[in-house]
């Protein structure tokens, strides 16, 4: 008798061992657990707007100055991520000013210089087709392997709205498509590609390439690439507006692929040096694109205004004072009033006016 009691009593302190010891790895493990979710909420919350550009030769303030108008128009602080390709003895340039400028907002934005190349893969062949500067954008599929989705720009883009505008389309692409840009033009009497090109392109008027969102995951599967060359190879000799002809002939072929973005994400001379041929009704300008050197010439005063009043800004300082106030003096200048392009200061400080217009 008394050696079974002594048994049983055994038997309770090993059980009881043994339930101790679960309830300790338990707790222990739905701690980790809980450690885990909060870095994969970390994580979630900073994954980045990723945004492209690609700046050689001259292009290094103008692309500083698109940079900055990404962060000042940054209402909703998204953080941002800059991603810039550019030659090596122009990098010491761009760090010091994106390093002034995070160490002001470090939790706003990040951004990476990177190298111009190529993918490894028939790297060669590549090299002897392409201008590096030129074509980089068509590779991002390959280089940028680690990123899903990102917003390639030009250099010669400014942000007149917060990037979320822009970065949302990303979410309304339907099954097949992979990228989304503007018509290149909005009027068959004074479009190019069906005036003057000698190749397909998309849609009636084409598209263009200076705004473009990129499912990076999707092209890849699509082997965006391996469409590129063949398409370069066979066009060379018509095309005429490089990349953008490439991309244009792609989408001629593939046009499922493509979401078509309203005119106001693109804004650009032409569609208001003749007359106003885009649609933005109350929405206002959202990016704007000074191609051709518009930010830098007399040729449309109000494009060069609303460069020369980014530039001018300082971070830090009010934007309502040294922002707002300044642009809109500058937008009711006579000489741009009196442009055909003036005929829609209104709908270039319409956002800029609703985030920034309180003074306190
Ligand atoms: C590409 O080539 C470079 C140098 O030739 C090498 O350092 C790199 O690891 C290669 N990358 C891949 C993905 O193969
Ligand atoms: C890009 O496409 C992939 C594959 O369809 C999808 O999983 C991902 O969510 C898309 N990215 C965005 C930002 O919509
Ligand atoms: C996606 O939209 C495009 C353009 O409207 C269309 O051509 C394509 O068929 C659509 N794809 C699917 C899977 O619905
Ligand atoms: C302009 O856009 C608005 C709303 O987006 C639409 O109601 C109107 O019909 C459009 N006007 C023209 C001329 O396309
Ligand atoms: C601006 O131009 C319009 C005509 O386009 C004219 O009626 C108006 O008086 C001009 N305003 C100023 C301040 O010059």
């Amino acid at each position: 008798m008394a050696l079974l009691q002594k048994k049983m009593r055994h038997f309770h302190i090993c059980l009881l061992g043994l339930v101790a010891l679960t309830t300790i790895f338990y707790i222990l493990h739905s701690r980790s657990l809980l450690k885990m979710d909060n870095r994969h909420n970390m994580e979630y919350r900073k994954t980045p707007i990723h945004m492209v550009v690609v700046a050689c030769g001259q292009r290094v303030q103008e692309t500083l100055v698109m940079i900055k108008s990404a962060i000042l128009f940054n209402y909703y602080q998204e953080y941002l991520k800059f991603s810039v390709f550019t030659e090596e003895h122009l990098m010491d340039e761009f760090s010091e000013k994106l390093s002034d400028w995070r160490d002001l907002f470090p939790q706003m934005f990040e951004f990476e210089l990177l190298r111009l190349r190529f993918p490894n893969q028939s790297e060669a062949e590549w090299r002897n087709l392409f201008k590096p500067c030129a074509a980089q954008r068509l590779f991002l599929p390959s280089l940028l392997t680690n990123v899903d989705s990102l917003l390639y720009v030009d250099t010669d883009i400014l942000f007149l709205s917060p990037i979320t505008d822009v970065w949302q389309f990303l979410n309304k692409f339907n099954e097949s498509q992979i990228a989304a840009l503007a018509p290149e033009h909005e009027s068959e009497n004074i479009g190019w590609y069906n005036r003057f090109a000698r190749h397909p392109f998309y849609g009636p008027l084409g598209v263009n390439s200076g705004v473009m969102l990129m499912n990076l995951t999707r092209m890849r599967q699509f082997n965006w690439e391996q469409h590129i060359l063949p398409i370069y190879k066979e066009y060379k000799l018509r095309i005429t507006w490089g990349d953008q002809d490439i991309i244009n002939i792609l989408f001629y072929y593939h046009p499922d692929k493509l979401y078509l973005m309203p005119c106001e994400y693109n804004y650009r001379p032409d569609h208001c040096m003749y007359m106003s041929i885009c649609n933005i009704s109350h929405s206002g300008v959202k990016l704007i694109h000074g191609n051709r050197g518009y930010f830098h010439s007399n040729k449309q005063p109000l494009f060069r205004e609303l460069y020369k009043a980014i530039e001018t800004y300082q971070f830090g300082s009010s934007i309502y004072e040294n922002f707002l106030l300044p642009l809109r003096l500058a937008l009711s200048d006579k000489l741009v009033n009196d442009s055909s392009c003036g005929k829609i200061s209104k709908d270039v400080i319409i956002i800029a006016n609703r985030i920034f217009g309180n003074k306190f």
